[in-house]
Order: C-alpha cells, then structure tokens, then sequence
C-alpha cells in the first residue's frame, strides 16, 4: 500500500537528526527482519550533515555497518575522486569512520568506462546484489533517500527528459540537466524508485519552498517536476523538509 507523510524539523539540523533516525530505524528493521539493510544514498548538499551525523558514536554503533550495502540514487559523470562526485562526497562524510568503512559500498562511476556503460554496469550489480532479474521485477531498496532541486528534479531525473521515460531500465544515464554540474549523470529509474519499501526526500531551505508546494499541493505531471513520479506502489515516501523549506505549505501535515 503506498503511504506518505511530511515531517516538518525546526531547522537544517533537526532535519539531520530525523534523517539519521529514519536510517537507523530502516537499517535495524531490515537487518532484523532480512538480514541486510539496502540503502540508496542521496547526492547534493543537503544530507551530508545527515552523513556526519551517522557516523557519531552514538549513531555509528547503531546500525551493524557490516550488513548494510550503500547504492547510490544517482551520479556525475566524474571521476571518483572528483569534488562534484557524489560518491566523493558520502566518502568525505558518511565513510570517513572506521565504524562505517565496514559497509558495502557500490558507486555508480565504473574507472575507463563510458557514461552509457556505467549504466549498464550498475544495473548488472544491482541485479546481482538483489538477486533481482527480468523475471522478478526491479531491486526492491530498503531506503532510497532523494533530494528536491528547485526546478522539481530528484536523482539526475530532470524535467523533460528522456530518462523519465525509461520504464525497462533500472539504472540509466542523462546528459547534463538543469542543475550544476553541467556533466552528464546517471541515474536510478523509476522502476526502482518506486518498488523501494520507503523512499525519502530531505528538503531544507527557503529556495525549496515553492517546489516543495507545487511537488506535495498542486499535484504536477513528472515530466514537468520529475519528484511527483515518485509513488512506490508498495512504500511509504517520507518528506523530511525544514521549517524554511515549508514556509509556503497550506497543509503541514
Ligand atoms: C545530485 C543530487 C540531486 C540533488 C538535488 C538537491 O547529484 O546533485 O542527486 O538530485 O539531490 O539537486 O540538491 P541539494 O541537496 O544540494 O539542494
């Protein structure tokens, strides 16, 4: 059954500390219940204090790191080592405890392959990391956690492109959307965001406000703002955003 919610924090940090709670209890349940926790890692600015926050003490013991296996929703075409990598990024934060070295991570840049590989190559592991096939239908994540960009796109699923057509394929690739930077990227699809258990939006600051509304209130079609095709079927989608980022809501709840 598809559910929501929206979680409004008080300020950036608030989000953090949701954020990282909503992990940790994703990352407990799914270990307890299946032996391994599958987490699809947001890009962009907004969860890396999520990141930092995880690998706490109090955090970092609070998931067995050792049987949770980290994807990524999307990626710049750049090397690993490249700041505008995401990858880059999770490794600068998330990864930078002993604690949480322990993790599988799998980053969505193969090294001397082409941006259409890459794609490939990603869907290829998570077939083989799900177990998942043609057959049985699209990996199914524990938590995917997504960014907004202002002008409605989430993962590299930017507005008008060939990618949010793509119905066949669990990973493909984009050339450069409408946010920096301007390189080509690769993506999650649909398919898979929306076969995950519970999927996650981090939302902060007042330059999301008028998506968030538009995304949550006025129901646009996903061409036009990618982030509303974001439905599993058989999830619950979480919206944490912050008090700026909510500024302009007619519902709070
Ligand atoms: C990326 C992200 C992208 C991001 C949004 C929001 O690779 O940049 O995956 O989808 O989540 O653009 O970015 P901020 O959190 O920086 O606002």
């Amino acid at each position: 059954m598809a559910t929501s919610e929206l979680i409004i924090c008080k300020d950036p940090e608030g989000l953090a500390a949701g954020a990282a709670d909503l992990v940790i209890r994703a990352g407990r349940e799914a270990i307890n219940q299946r032996g391994r926790f599958m987490l699809g890692l947001s890009g962009g600015s907004t969860p890396e204090q999520t990141y930092k926050l995880l690998t706490q003490p109090d955090h970092a013991a609070a998931i067995e790191w050792a049987r949770s296996h980290l994807f990524f929703g999307d990626e710049r075409f750049v090397p690993l080592d490249d700041a505008r990598s995401n990858f880059c990024m999770v490794k600068r934060t998330l990864l930078s405890r002993p604690a949480l070295s322990q993790a599988h991570v799998f980053p969505m840049v193969t090294p001397g392959k082409n941006v259409r590989q890459c794609a490939a190559e990603y869907a290829r592991v998570l077939e083989r990391e799900f177990a998942a096939g043609a057959n049985n239908g699209p990996p199914r994540f524990d938590l995917i956690l997504l960014g907004l960009g202002e002008d409605g796109h989430t993962a590299s699923l930017f507005p008008g492109a060939m990618a949010l057509l793509v119905e066949h394929e669990w990973v493909t690739w984009s050339p450069p959307g409408t946010a920096p930077p301007p390189v080509n990227r690769i993506t999650l699809t649909y398919p898979v965001l929306n076969t995950a258990r519970r999927i996650a939006f981090l939302v902060a600051g007042k330059k999301k406000a008028s998506i968030l509304r538009k995304v949550l209130e006025a129901k646009p079609a996903r061409d036009a703002c990618p982030a509303a095709g974001v439905h599993p079927a058989d999830g619950t989608v979480t919206w944490l955003v912050d008090e700026d980022a909510a500024g302009l809501l007619t519902r709070r709840s």
